[in-house]
Protein backbone atom coordinates (compact mmCIF):
# COMPACT_ATOMS: atom_id res chain seq x y z
CA UNK A 1 0.00 0.00 0.00
CA UNK A 2 1.43 3.55 -0.45
CA UNK A 3 -0.23 6.95 1.09
CA UNK A 4 -1.08 9.96 -0.82
CA UNK A 5 -1.05 13.47 0.91
CA UNK A 6 -3.88 15.26 0.04
CA UNK A 7 -3.58 19.45 1.59
CA UNK A 8 -6.67 21.33 1.20
CA UNK A 9 -9.02 17.57 1.02
CA UNK A 10 -12.28 19.56 1.48
CA UNK A 11 -11.95 21.08 -2.11
CA UNK A 12 -13.96 19.50 -4.74
CA UNK A 13 -11.47 18.60 -6.92
CA UNK A 14 -9.71 17.46 -3.85
CA UNK A 15 -12.78 14.98 -3.16
CA UNK A 16 -12.60 13.79 -6.89
CA UNK A 17 -8.77 13.05 -6.63
CA UNK A 18 -8.85 11.58 -3.81
CA UNK A 19 -11.43 8.99 -5.40
CA UNK A 20 -9.11 8.45 -8.07
CA UNK A 21 -6.43 7.45 -5.90
CA UNK A 22 -8.27 5.46 -3.72
CA UNK A 23 -9.68 3.45 -6.41
CA UNK A 24 -6.12 2.66 -7.60
CA UNK A 25 -5.31 1.63 -4.26
CA UNK A 26 -3.18 4.58 -2.22
CA UNK A 27 -4.28 5.10 1.36
CA UNK A 28 -4.95 9.14 2.02
CA UNK A 29 -3.83 11.58 4.64
CA UNK A 30 -6.34 14.09 4.28
CA UNK A 31 -4.99 17.21 5.54
CA UNK A 32 -7.70 20.95 5.72
CA UNK A 33 -9.82 23.33 8.08
CA UNK A 34 -12.54 20.97 8.20
CA UNK A 35 -12.12 17.78 10.40
CA UNK A 36 -15.51 16.85 10.78
CA UNK A 37 -16.04 17.36 6.98
CA UNK A 38 -13.13 14.85 6.71
CA UNK A 39 -14.03 12.62 8.87
CA UNK A 40 -16.61 11.97 6.92
CA UNK A 41 -15.02 12.08 3.67
CA UNK A 42 -12.63 9.35 5.17
CA UNK A 43 -15.51 6.63 6.42
CA UNK A 44 -16.80 6.98 2.81
CA UNK A 45 -13.36 6.61 1.29
CA UNK A 46 -12.55 3.60 3.56
CA UNK A 47 -15.84 1.74 2.83
CA UNK A 48 -15.82 2.52 -0.97
CA UNK A 49 -12.34 1.54 -1.47
CA UNK A 50 -11.35 -0.43 1.07
CA UNK A 51 -8.11 1.96 1.44
CA UNK A 52 -7.20 3.44 4.71
CA UNK A 53 -7.96 7.40 5.07
CA UNK A 54 -6.41 9.53 8.04
CA UNK A 55 -7.36 12.98 8.74
CA UNK A 56 -5.06 16.06 10.34
CA UNK A 57 -6.28 19.79 10.75
CA UNK A 58 -4.42 22.01 7.73
CA UNK A 59 -5.07 25.61 7.95
CA UNK A 60 -2.34 27.66 4.81
CA UNK A 61 -2.83 30.97 6.38
CA UNK A 62 -1.56 29.56 9.89
CA UNK A 63 2.01 29.29 8.94
CA UNK A 64 3.57 28.89 12.35
CA UNK A 65 1.57 25.45 12.39
CA UNK A 66 2.94 24.06 9.37
CA UNK A 67 6.33 22.09 10.07
CA UNK A 68 4.67 20.43 13.26
CA UNK A 69 1.72 19.13 11.34
CA UNK A 70 3.02 18.28 8.14
CA UNK A 71 5.95 16.45 10.53
CA UNK A 72 2.86 14.58 12.25
CA UNK A 73 1.19 13.52 8.85
CA UNK A 74 4.46 12.47 7.64
CA UNK A 75 5.61 10.50 10.31
CA UNK A 76 2.40 9.19 11.07
CA UNK A 77 2.50 7.64 7.55
CA UNK A 78 4.50 4.59 9.06
CA UNK A 79 5.54 4.01 5.42
CA UNK A 80 6.97 5.49 2.25
CA UNK A 81 4.64 8.82 1.40
CA UNK A 82 4.11 8.26 -2.49
CA UNK A 83 3.28 11.93 -3.16
CA UNK A 84 1.43 15.09 -2.19
CA UNK A 85 -1.74 16.71 -4.00
CA UNK A 86 -2.04 20.48 -3.31
CA UNK A 87 -5.72 22.13 -3.69
CA UNK A 88 -5.46 24.43 -1.18
CA UNK A 89 -7.25 27.57 -3.33
CA UNK A 90 -9.13 30.61 -2.61
CA UNK A 91 -10.61 33.10 -5.43
CA UNK A 92 -11.41 35.73 -3.14
CA UNK A 93 -13.70 38.89 -3.90
CA UNK A 94 -11.30 41.27 -6.63
CA UNK A 95 -13.49 43.75 -6.63
CA UNK A 96 -13.05 44.01 -2.26
CA UNK A 97 -8.98 43.05 -2.76
CA UNK A 98 -8.45 46.28 -4.84
CA UNK A 99 -9.75 48.66 -2.19
CA UNK A 100 -9.23 46.47 0.70
CA UNK A 101 -5.80 45.04 1.39
CA UNK A 102 -6.57 42.51 3.74
CA UNK A 103 -8.73 40.72 1.23
CA UNK A 104 -6.14 41.23 -1.26
CA UNK A 105 -3.33 39.69 1.50
CA UNK A 106 -6.06 36.69 1.90
CA UNK A 107 -5.45 35.26 -1.85
CA UNK A 108 -2.25 36.23 -2.07
CA UNK A 109 -1.35 34.22 1.34
CA UNK A 110 -3.73 31.22 0.57
CA UNK A 111 -2.37 30.65 -3.01
CA UNK A 112 1.25 31.64 -2.55
CA UNK A 113 2.59 31.94 0.67
CA UNK A 114 0.60 29.10 2.78
CA UNK A 115 0.74 26.87 -0.35
CA UNK A 116 5.17 27.69 -0.19
CA UNK A 117 5.23 27.01 3.34
CA UNK A 118 3.41 23.65 3.48
CA UNK A 119 5.06 22.84 0.41
CA UNK A 120 8.81 23.32 1.80
CA UNK A 121 8.29 20.99 4.42
CA UNK A 122 6.93 18.68 1.99
CA UNK A 123 9.56 19.08 -0.09
CA UNK A 124 12.30 18.93 1.94
CA UNK A 125 10.83 15.28 3.46
CA UNK A 126 10.55 14.03 -0.32
CA UNK A 127 14.23 15.06 -1.27
CA UNK A 128 15.53 12.95 1.81
CA UNK A 129 13.15 10.37 0.82
CA UNK A 130 15.15 10.43 -2.45
CA UNK A 131 11.69 9.93 -4.39
CA UNK A 132 8.00 11.50 -4.28
CA UNK A 133 5.23 13.63 -5.99
CA UNK A 134 4.66 16.57 -5.67
CA UNK A 135 1.58 17.69 -7.83
CA UNK A 136 0.30 21.43 -6.87
CA UNK A 137 -2.83 22.57 -8.29
CA UNK A 138 -1.86 26.44 -10.07
CA UNK A 139 -4.29 27.82 -12.76
CA UNK A 140 -4.78 29.06 -16.18
CA UNK A 141 -5.06 32.52 -14.79
CA UNK A 142 -1.32 32.79 -13.27
CA UNK A 143 -0.73 32.41 -17.01
CA UNK A 144 -1.95 36.00 -18.12
CA UNK A 145 -3.11 38.90 -15.52
CA UNK A 146 -6.78 39.98 -16.34
CA UNK A 147 -8.64 42.64 -14.42
CA UNK A 148 -11.23 40.12 -13.49
CA UNK A 149 -8.87 38.44 -10.99
CA UNK A 150 -5.21 39.65 -11.03
CA UNK A 151 -4.87 39.01 -7.70
CA UNK A 152 -5.68 35.17 -7.49
CA UNK A 153 -3.68 35.21 -11.29
CA UNK A 154 -0.45 37.02 -9.62
CA UNK A 155 -0.53 34.50 -6.65
CA UNK A 156 -1.43 31.69 -8.97
CA UNK A 157 1.76 32.86 -11.38
CA UNK A 158 3.96 33.13 -8.79
CA UNK A 159 2.62 29.76 -7.48
CA UNK A 160 3.76 28.41 -10.75
CA UNK A 161 7.57 30.12 -10.96
CA UNK A 162 7.99 28.61 -7.16
CA UNK A 163 7.12 25.08 -8.73
CA UNK A 164 9.24 25.61 -11.60
CA UNK A 165 12.35 26.18 -9.46
CA UNK A 166 11.76 23.39 -6.76
CA UNK A 167 11.22 20.92 -10.33
CA UNK A 168 14.46 22.18 -10.96
CA UNK A 169 15.53 21.81 -7.71
CA UNK A 170 14.51 18.32 -6.98
CA UNK A 171 14.81 16.56 -10.63
CA UNK A 172 18.54 15.11 -9.64
CA UNK A 173 16.86 13.95 -5.79
CA UNK A 174 14.02 11.79 -7.73
CA UNK A 175 11.26 13.77 -6.92
CA UNK A 176 9.00 14.94 -9.30
CA UNK A 177 6.97 18.47 -8.97
CA UNK A 178 3.71 18.87 -11.35
CA UNK A 179 2.17 21.99 -11.90
CA UNK A 180 -1.19 21.73 -12.54
CA UNK A 181 -3.15 24.47 -14.53
CA UNK A 182 -6.83 23.74 -14.95
CA UNK A 183 -9.02 25.41 -16.99
CA UNK A 184 -12.82 26.52 -15.52
CA UNK A 185 -13.95 23.41 -13.22
CA UNK A 186 -17.43 22.96 -12.10
CA UNK A 187 -17.09 23.66 -8.26
CA UNK A 188 -17.32 25.71 -5.15
CA UNK A 189 -15.35 28.37 -6.31
CA UNK A 190 -16.73 28.77 -9.64
CA UNK A 191 -20.45 28.13 -8.86
CA UNK A 192 -22.67 31.05 -10.04
CA UNK A 193 -20.12 32.90 -11.74
CA UNK A 194 -20.68 34.33 -14.85
CA UNK A 195 -18.79 33.88 -18.76
CA UNK A 196 -17.46 30.89 -17.92
CA UNK A 197 -17.24 28.21 -20.56
CA UNK A 198 -15.23 24.78 -21.69
CA UNK A 199 -16.38 23.86 -17.78
CA UNK A 200 -14.69 20.89 -16.87
CA UNK A 201 -16.07 17.91 -13.89
CA UNK A 202 -13.83 17.27 -11.02
CA UNK A 203 -13.72 13.86 -11.78
CA UNK A 204 -12.12 14.70 -15.10
CA UNK A 205 -9.23 16.84 -13.55
CA UNK A 206 -9.00 14.15 -10.85
CA UNK A 207 -8.27 11.86 -13.95
CA UNK A 208 -5.69 13.78 -15.15
CA UNK A 209 -4.09 14.82 -11.53
CA UNK A 210 -3.48 10.98 -11.32
CA UNK A 211 -1.73 10.56 -14.62
CA UNK A 212 0.17 13.91 -14.24
CA UNK A 213 1.13 12.21 -10.58
CA UNK A 214 1.99 9.54 -12.76
CA UNK A 215 3.83 9.78 -15.73
CA UNK A 216 6.86 12.20 -16.00
CA UNK A 217 5.19 15.67 -17.26
CA UNK A 218 6.26 18.89 -15.50
CA UNK A 219 3.38 21.00 -16.69
CA UNK A 220 -0.06 20.09 -17.52
CA UNK A 221 -3.29 21.81 -18.62
CA UNK A 222 -6.21 20.68 -17.77
CA UNK A 223 -8.33 19.58 -20.19
CA UNK A 224 -5.48 19.63 -22.23
CA UNK A 225 -6.98 22.17 -24.80
CA UNK A 226 -6.08 24.99 -22.13
CA UNK A 227 -2.58 24.62 -23.05
CA UNK A 228 -3.03 25.74 -26.48
CA UNK A 229 -5.91 28.44 -25.61
CA UNK A 230 -3.72 29.96 -23.08
CA UNK A 231 -0.72 29.82 -26.09
CA UNK A 232 -3.55 32.37 -27.57
CA UNK A 233 -4.26 34.22 -24.81
CA UNK A 234 -0.47 35.11 -24.20
CA UNK A 235 0.48 35.15 -27.97
CA UNK A 236 -2.28 38.73 -27.67
CA UNK A 237 -0.10 41.94 -27.93
CA UNK A 238 -0.26 43.70 -24.79
CA UNK A 239 -2.08 47.18 -26.62
CA UNK A 240 -4.86 44.96 -27.60
CA UNK A 241 -5.15 43.27 -24.39
CA UNK A 242 -4.97 46.18 -22.36
CA UNK A 243 -8.50 47.23 -24.13
CA UNK A 244 -10.08 43.83 -23.47
CA UNK A 245 -13.06 43.32 -21.08
CA UNK A 246 -11.59 39.85 -19.10
N1 LIG B 1 -12.56 25.58 -9.97
C1 LIG B 1 -11.80 26.06 -10.95
O1 LIG B 1 -12.31 26.49 -12.01
C2 LIG B 1 -10.31 26.08 -10.83
C3 LIG B 1 -9.56 26.48 -11.94
C4 LIG B 1 -8.18 26.51 -11.85
C5 LIG B 1 -7.55 26.16 -10.68
N2 LIG B 1 -8.30 25.78 -9.60
C6 LIG B 1 -7.56 25.43 -8.37
O2 LIG B 1 -7.88 24.09 -8.00
C7 LIG B 1 -7.74 23.95 -6.58
C8 LIG B 1 -9.01 23.33 -6.02
O3 LIG B 1 -10.07 24.25 -6.24
P1 LIG B 1 -11.63 23.90 -6.25
O4 LIG B 1 -12.18 24.42 -7.51
O5 LIG B 1 -11.82 22.47 -5.91
O6 LIG B 1 -12.10 24.89 -5.11
P2 LIG B 1 -12.88 24.76 -3.76
O7 LIG B 1 -13.86 23.64 -3.79
O8 LIG B 1 -13.34 26.14 -3.44
O9 LIG B 1 -11.72 24.33 -2.72
C9 LIG B 1 -10.80 25.20 -2.20
C10 LIG B 1 -10.08 24.45 -1.10
O10 LIG B 1 -9.12 25.29 -0.53
C11 LIG B 1 -9.26 25.19 0.88
N3 LIG B 1 -8.76 26.36 1.56
C12 LIG B 1 -9.06 27.66 1.37
N4 LIG B 1 -8.41 28.42 2.24
C13 LIG B 1 -7.67 27.57 3.01
C14 LIG B 1 -6.80 27.74 4.10
N5 LIG B 1 -6.53 28.94 4.61
N6 LIG B 1 -6.22 26.64 4.64
C15 LIG B 1 -6.48 25.41 4.17
N7 LIG B 1 -7.32 25.17 3.14
C16 LIG B 1 -7.91 26.25 2.58
C17 LIG B 1 -10.75 25.03 1.10
O11 LIG B 1 -11.00 24.58 2.40
P3 LIG B 1 -12.44 24.80 3.13
O12 LIG B 1 -13.32 23.68 2.66
O13 LIG B 1 -12.11 24.71 4.57
O14 LIG B 1 -12.95 26.16 2.72
C18 LIG B 1 -11.02 23.99 0.02
O15 LIG B 1 -10.62 22.73 0.47
C19 LIG B 1 -7.45 25.35 -6.04
O16 LIG B 1 -6.08 25.52 -5.89
C20 LIG B 1 -7.94 26.26 -7.16
O17 LIG B 1 -7.28 27.51 -7.14
C21 LIG B 1 -9.66 25.72 -9.65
Amino acid sequence: MQTVLILGATSSIARAVAGEFASHGYDLILAGRDCEEMQTQAADLEIRYDVKARVYPFDALDLESHETILARCLSDTGERLAGAVLCVGYLGDQNAAQTDFREARRILDTNFTGCVSALNVISNHFEKQGSGFICALSSVAGDRGRQSNYFYGAAKAALSAYLQGLRNRLHRAGVRVVTVKPGFVDTRMTFGRPNLFLVASPQSVARGVYKAATDGKGVVYLPWYWRWIMLVVRLIPERVFKRMRL
